[in-house]
């Protein structure tokens, strides 16, 4: 919309043949300068999954994110790209199939909700080297407009990705980013990423033995990064959530039952639920069960969305949506202690979350529906400082020195 006449003219000619003609595509992506874009389509149409990918634009409503020239030269995206299977996962991880145009605005507008609103879709990135989501669902990307200067930037991505201008031509909504998306990677190091060294000292001190069939040993972040865990989404206490935790945590610190419990009660097994699909509808609050078998309840006002465990013990979600390879995570400012576990309506709750996924078709268009809200940008909240890490490891090193068997129960209730 904010692009040059030419560039607009030259645009909406060719999108409309490129609906019938991948190698119009090609020209019109040419045309635009967007160069590089246009040889790697081109590379990767040399594969089957490349060409999948352009046939499937070429029919019903896309958005396309479409790097720039710039984007390609970055460090790291020349390696990224270079093999052509992993070029065509890359190009999978930017084309959405729906809608994703905020009504609200004009017709070439990318929907998004000011910060801390976040809008997320489905991509066509379902390769399973990549991507382990419930249902084989295809992996997501998230994106928010920054309330201050109106950009558009994506979540997960770093350095910072922001959309730098949007064309809607013929079936494609274009958005030109200014950097290649790279899909989400493994729990360890996305927490890693994030400063969530506590959470990431917890699940790889923790043992849960017997989980190979070999009988061997694996620690907690093996098993939710297992290939046979399928969706998940975690609450991750921040570092100072931990370390101001602390005192209630010892106090069970040797107790294998209370610590897996603690644990289960910070993740739903077998659903990825996104920020949007957390928050509360019309005053109803969503209600999911945890892997411990306990209710989690959110409810959502003007100071923010809030998770609370079925003992009350409640936190606020003070960063959300960070994507993994098999599920998302969302960071919060309480350790939801809560010791309590029910471990047949674990079981269930995760046969049916199994049963649903298996059903549900992939959706198109925004994730939980179009984000309307306005109000509430509380920007600074969405900071984790690292500055306690160091003691906030201590805290869970401290909580489990000692703690061998606890992964013995995770097996029983499992
Ligand atoms: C992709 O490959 C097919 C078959 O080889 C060819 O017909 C088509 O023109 C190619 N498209 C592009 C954009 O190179
Ligand atoms: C594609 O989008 C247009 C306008 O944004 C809409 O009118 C049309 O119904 C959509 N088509 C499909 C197949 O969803
Ligand atoms: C999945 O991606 C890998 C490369 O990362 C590639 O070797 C493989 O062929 C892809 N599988 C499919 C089904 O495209
Ligand atoms: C998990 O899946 C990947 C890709 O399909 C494979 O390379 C790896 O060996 C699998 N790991 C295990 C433990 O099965
Ligand atoms: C939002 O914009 C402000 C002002 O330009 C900037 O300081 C801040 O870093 C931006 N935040 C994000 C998340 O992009
Ligand atoms: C058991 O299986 C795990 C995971 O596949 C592997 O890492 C480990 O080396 C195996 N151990 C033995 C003793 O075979
Ligand atoms: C360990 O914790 C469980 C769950 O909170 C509790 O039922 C049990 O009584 C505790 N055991 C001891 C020895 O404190
Ligand atoms: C919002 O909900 C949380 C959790 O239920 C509560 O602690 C907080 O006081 C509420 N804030 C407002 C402004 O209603
Ligand atoms: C999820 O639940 C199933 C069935 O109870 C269990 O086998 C699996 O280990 C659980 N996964 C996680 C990551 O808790
Ligand atoms: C497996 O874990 C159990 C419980 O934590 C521990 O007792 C055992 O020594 C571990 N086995 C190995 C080979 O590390």
């Amino acid at each position: 919309m904010r692009g040059p006449p030419t560039i607009l003219a030259v645009l909406g000619v060719s999108f409309h043949a490129a609906a019938q003609d991948s190698s119009s595509l090609v020209n019109t992506l040419q045309g635009a300068g967007l160069t590089s874009l246009a040889s790697a389509v081109q590379r990767a149409n040399g594969t089957q999954a490349g060409q999948g990918l352009l046939n499937q634009l070429s029919s019903g409503n896309h958005t396309l994110f479409a790097p720039n020239n710039q984007a390609f030269d970055a460090p790291g995206v020349f390696a990224a790209t270079n093999n052509s299977e992993t070029l065509a996962n890359i190009l999978a991880y930017h084309i959405l199939p729906g809608n994703f145009v905020n009504s609200s605005m004009n017709s070439s507008a990318l929907d998004s909700g000011v910060l801390p609103n976040v809008t997320l879709g489905h991509t066509l990135l379902t390769n399973s080297s990549l991507v382990q989501l419930e249902g084989n669902k295809p992996q997501v990307v998230a994106w928010s407009r920054n309330d201050s200067n109106g950009q558009i930037y994506f979540l997960n991505q770093r350095p910072q990705v922001n959309v730098v201008n949007t064309t809607n031509v013929g079936n494609i909504l274009v958005a030109t980013v200014n950097g290649v998306l790279i899909p989400p990677g493994n729990i360890t190091s996305v927490l890693e990423q994030n400063n969530l060294t506590a959470v990431n000292g917890l699940l790889n001190m923790v043992n849960v033995p017997g989980f190979f069939p070999n009988g061997t040993n694996a620690t907690a972040g093996t098993v939710l990064d297992a290939n046979s865990t399928h969706g998940y989404t975690l609450f991750a206490p921040t570092n100072e959530a931990v370390e101001k935790a602390g005192s209630s945590l010892s106090s069970f610190s040797n107790n294998q039952t209370a610590l897996l419990a603690l644990l289960g009660n910070h993740y739903v097994n077998g659903t990825s639920y996104y920020s949007p699909q957390l928050q509360s509808v019309n005053g109803n609050s969503s209600n999911f069960v945890s892997a411990a078998g306990q209710p989690f309840n959110f409810n959502t006002n003007s100071s923010g969305t809030f998770v609370t465990s079925g003992n009350g013990a409640s936190a606020k979600i003070v960063k959300s949506d960070l994507l993994t390879e098999n599920g998302v995570v969302h960071v919060v400012d309480n350790v939801l202690v809560n010791t309590q576990s029910d471990p047949s309506r674990a079981s269930a709750a995760y046969a049916s979350a199994t049963s649903v996924a298996a059903q549900s078709s992939t959706q198109t268009g925004p994730i939980g529906g179009l984000s309307t809200s306005t109000s509430n940008s509380n920007s600074t909240s969405n900071r984790t400082s690292d500055a306690s890490s160091v003691h906030a490891v201590s805290a869970w090193a401290t909580l489990l020195v000692g703690t061998f068997g606890w992964a013995t129960v995770m097996l029983l209730w499992a």
